[in-house]
């Protein structure tokens, strides 16, 4: 089911052009989401159709070896999902959207939204709690081209679950029902997943009946936080759970929880017999987790985690959010993101502060290249060897 980059195929370019320069070269004169990026793809397309939709030439890959990026609020934004795509996410799905949002035009809503033809397969996730929201948001977004959506049920931020949406959906099965009904109208039979949590609390895990019956209704497919909305996220995220719920519906379930790295997420493929992945935290701390996970998957040996690599991913990751975005504000929150990578090197954290001093995206430029001169074998001068994820846990669901 993995159409790759069919755009450029539709488009019978003959040259050949990496995904994410090509949508550099697209955005360096600062276009932003359609109609204007539309009206700049059309004429490549072959495709008879009107309004022609590049997102629409694309199903959505469900297999061990095609790994998702999930929906990071904050993070999982179109350069982020564009380096992730250029390590082999096989599919992103976007921030988290507010359904309301989108119909009374909230402030940030376009941002969340922003997107172009090598940005797929691209599933947008919607937070909400309105059935009649829903029918007003999805045709705004079925016109702007985007295909497949997905139903925020894991959110267990208060400000989101204090309007009765994200996690708290879970205790509401009729009304989750309810929106999802609404979407599947909209977008079509299998083109809305939803993503879940164990259920509210310990004694109320409705994870299992919900997604039958999501299954049921027309959902194409589940992802599972193996949690429930009061763990937050504390304790070890359930696999068992996940595996349960594979067996019990017909639909690809997808695993999300505590995949830190491609060797654990392995191990949860093997353990639940899940169709597939989807990384969070291992994305942010290592956006080549993919790759690694393909590499294992297929018996190859997975690139070592170098300085000079590191120093490339993060150069990647600076070009892309120049030139997909190169607002003061993507600067900004650059600086304090990038020194993630290189955690657990000897000399990070003077880099660290050099990174937070950048008042200009050469200065990042020049920063990220100091990478590369860290040293891999000398004893960390950095808190722990760990994944740093305390403080990503705090940010959301
Ligand atoms: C910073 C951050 C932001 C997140 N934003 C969202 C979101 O917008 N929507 C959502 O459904 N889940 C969100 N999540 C949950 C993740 O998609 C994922 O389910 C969770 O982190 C468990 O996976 P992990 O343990 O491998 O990180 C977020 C998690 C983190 C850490």
């Amino acid at each position: 089911m993995d159409s790759g980059n069919s755009l450029v195929s539709k488009a019978d370019l003959s040259i050949e052009i990496p995904p994410f320069l090509s949508t550099a070269f697209l955005h360096a004169a600062h276009i932003f989401f359609p109609p204007t990026i539309f009206s700049l793809i059309l004429p490549l397309t072959d495709s008879a159709e009107s309004p022609i939709s590049p997102f629409a030439m694309h199903e959505l890959p469900f297999k061990p070896d095609a790994p998702w990026l999930a929906p990071l609020a904050g993070y999982s934004d179109l350069p982020f999902r564009m380096l992730c795509r250029s390590f082999g996410a096989a599919c992103c799905v976007t921030e988290m959207v507010s359904a309301k949002g989108l119909v009374y035009g909230g402030h940030g809503t376009a941002r969340l939204l922003t997107s172009d033809a090598g940005d797929a397969p691209l599933v947008v996730q919607l937070f909400g709690s309105e059935p009649a929201i829903f029918d007003r948001a999805m045709p705004l977004l079925l016109e702007r081209g985007f295909t497949h959506f997905d139903l925020n049920c894991g959110c267990s931020v208060r400000k989101v679950t204090k309007g009765g949406s994200g996690s708290a959906l879970m205790a509401k099965p009729a009304l989750l029902l309810a929106i999802v009904e609404v979407m599947l109208r909209h977008a079509g039979p299998g083109r809305v997943g939803v993503k879940l949590r164990l259920g509210s609390a310990p004694g109320e895990k409705n994870y299992l009946d919900m997604g039958q019956r999501l299954a049921d209704l027309g959902a194409g497919w589940l992802a599972l936080h193996p949690r429930t909305a009061r763990q937050l996220f504390g304790g070890a995220a359930d696999w068992s759970a996940i595996g349960t719920l594979a067996r019990a519906v017909s639909i690809p379930v997808l695993a999300s929880g505590d995949l830190f790295t491609a060797e654990t997420a392995a191990r949860c493929l093997a353990e639940t017999g899940c169709a597939g992945v989807m990384f969070a935290r291992g994305a942010l701390i290592d956006p080549m987790i993919f790759q690694r996970l393909k590499d294992i998957l297929a018996g190859r040996e997975s690139a070592q985690r170098t300085p000079e690599s590191l120093a490339a991913t993060t150069s990647l990751h600076i070009e892309l959010a120049r030139n997909l975005d190169g607002t003061p504000r993507a600067l900004r929150a650059l600086r304090a993101f990038l020194p993630r990578y290189a955690k657990g090197f000897s000399g990070i954290r003077a880099l660290r502060q050099a990174f937070l001093q950048c008042g200009s995206w050469e200065e990042l430029e020049d920063t990220a290249g100091r990478i590369a001169g860290l040293c891999e074998d000398a004893a960390p001068d950095d808190e722990s060897d760990g994944p740093d994820v305390s403080d990503l846990a705090d940010l959301s669901d």
